[in-house]
């Protein structure tokens, strides 16, 4: 599907069909040409409310405002109003609100998160017939807008989009496919942007550098473990900021294994990795000064004769040692070894992300990311980028006594915490003892279980993964490039 502007008034254009955002119910706005079939039709223009007008190929669709929000849910109500038709190409109208482009962006991510479609297990596939969509440069409310600054919108809308998919695509792929060395191809795959380059490594590499919790997670699998190291480096970068995965290409819980109903959907315990690829991809296509490296843990959590058990002592590659007392909590044991490979490269910005515990779910419900970290500042400016992203986010405070519920008698920790309360945070402290005083106030803990899988579509979601934590961090970093 191709967004093109055009330097055109809406009518005046030659596409099969219209799109008419009827915003705040108002329907006497110039570009509302049928009010009167839409009042005998009983068209309420709500959000989410659309209708197709015949005579005047014209989709109205409800929008409550002109907040980017409601402009994206409306581009992807559109989207998926016109799939089902054989409408090839279409036209829509600008609609700015006080910050000019914006909501042009906005118009291209919601239509490119809404053409998402996984079929690929589907062996009759319907692809939609839509083809293009044109924005005429005329505008809601008159707002004059030059065609630079539009295409540059929508290629940045497009950008963060297809980002988004991309982490999705990634995530439903099914465990048995999208195993720790097919994770890897897929990361070799972005080296074809210029300034990315990939480094894969094996058991070999993980045994010298010590990171044995994260082999010991690996051990009862089949598919072989793999570190997956991206980068992205252009010319005079301003900062250097790292990212961090959990790539769990499958989590039946191990020996602590998880009943039935909770092992289905844990294909997405790979979301965290996927995110992290998906944000270096989006970067690097942008182009952002910033060195940026992605960095996934990439492993199954299966059982076994040679599975790690409850009663391990695991000794990390900072040395640490950690009681395993649940083989189920292996997120935080994969991450802790590549959190310290991570501080390596002396960082500026440490951001891991991962489906970590069903506990922050139950925290903050299914759409909302918890933000974890020292630094109050940033887990501020995280909150804010993924507001504006339409990211749904909420930050869990640390505090020293839930992190001495990580006491262990025979380890220097637990993997897991004395209490049932408060898992969401006492998994980010686990993580805590793996980042260096250096880089405490740089670093963030991002939990992803919550908003990474649906089970039910909502807003411009469609079942299945959603990218999560993708736009948030990439919005984070256009942000930052304004500073
Ligand atoms: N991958 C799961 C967390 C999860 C749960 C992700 C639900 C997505 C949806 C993680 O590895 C896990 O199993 N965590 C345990 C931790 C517990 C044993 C302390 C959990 O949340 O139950
Ligand atoms: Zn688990
Ligand atoms: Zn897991």
């Amino acid at each position: 599907m191709k967004i093109e502007i055009l330097n055109q008034k809406l009518f005046d254009t030659s596409a099969d069909a219209k799109i008419v955002f009827v915003i705040n119910k108002n329907l006497d706005h110039v570009w509302v040409h049928d009010k009167a079939s839409l009042e005998l039709l009983g068209f309420k223009a709500e959000n989410e409310e659309s209708i197709f007008i015949p005579e005047s190929k014209t989709l109205y669709v409800g929008c409550d405002s002109l907040e980017s929000e409601d402009i994206r849910l409306g581009a992807c109500n559109a989207y998926e109003a016109l799939k089902k038709t054989t409408v090839r190409s279409v036209a829509i109208g600008t609609y700015s609100n006080d910050c000019p482009g914006i909501n042009i962006k906005a118009l291209a991510e919601g239509f490119t998160l809404g053409s998402y479609t996984f079929d690929l297990y589907k062996t009759k596939k319907e692809p939609s017939k839509l083809e293009t969509i044109y924005i005429c440069l005329e505008d809601y409310a008159r707002v004059d807008l030059s065609v630079e600054t539009a295409t540059k919108a929508v290629k940045v809308g497009q950008i963060i989009a297809e980002s988004t998919n991309f982490a999705k695509e990634i995530v439903n792929t099914i465990p048995n496919d999208m195993t720790p060395i097919a994770l890897a191809n897929i990361a070799q795959t972005l080296t074809s942007i210029p300034n990315v380059t990939c480094k894969i490594m094996d058991e070999t590499f993980l045994k010298e550098q010590g990171m044995n919790a994260f082999l010991a997670v690996n051990r009862a699998s089949v598919h072989p473990p793999r570190l997956i190291h991206l980068s992205y480096t252009p010319a005079n970068p301003k900062k250097r900021f790292v990212y961090v995965g959990k790539g769990l290409t499958y989590d039946s819980g191990g020996l602590s294994l998880k009943p039935s109903e909770h092992m289905v959907t844990m294909k997405a315990d790979k979301s965290g990795g996927a995110a992290v690829m998906s944000i270096l991809k989006g970067a690097a296509e942008m182009e952002l000064p910033y060195e940026i490296h992605a960095i996934i843990g990439a492993t199954e959590n299966m059982i076994g004769g040679n599975a790690y058990k409850p009663d391990d002592v695991l000794i990390a590659k900072n040395g640490k040692t950690i009681e395993v007392r649940n083989t189920d909590a292996e997120g935080r044991l994969v991450l802790a070894d590549c959190l310290c490979y991570a501080q390596e490269l002396k960082p500026d910005l440490l951001v891991d992300m991962a489906t970590l515990t069903g506990a922050c779910v139950v925290a903050l419900g299914e759409y909302t990311t918890g933000i974890m970290g020292h630094n109050s500042e940033l887990k501020h400016s995280m909150r804010k980028a993924a507001d504006k992203s339409g990211e749904l986010s909420g930050v869990l405070p640390f505090n020293k006594y839930l992190k001495k519920l990580l006491k262990s008698n025979v380890a220097d920790m637990s993997n897991i915490s004395s209490s049932r309360y408060g898992g969401a945070i006492t998994a980010g402290l686990f993580l805590d003892n793996f980042i260096e005083e250096e880089h405490k106030d740089k670093w963030l803990h991002l939990d992803i279980a919550g908003p990474a899988y649906l089970e039910k579509a909502w807003g411009y979601n469609q079942a299945g993964a959603t990218g999560a934590g993708v736009r948030m961090n990439l919005y984070w970093l256009i942000e930052e490039n304004k500073k």
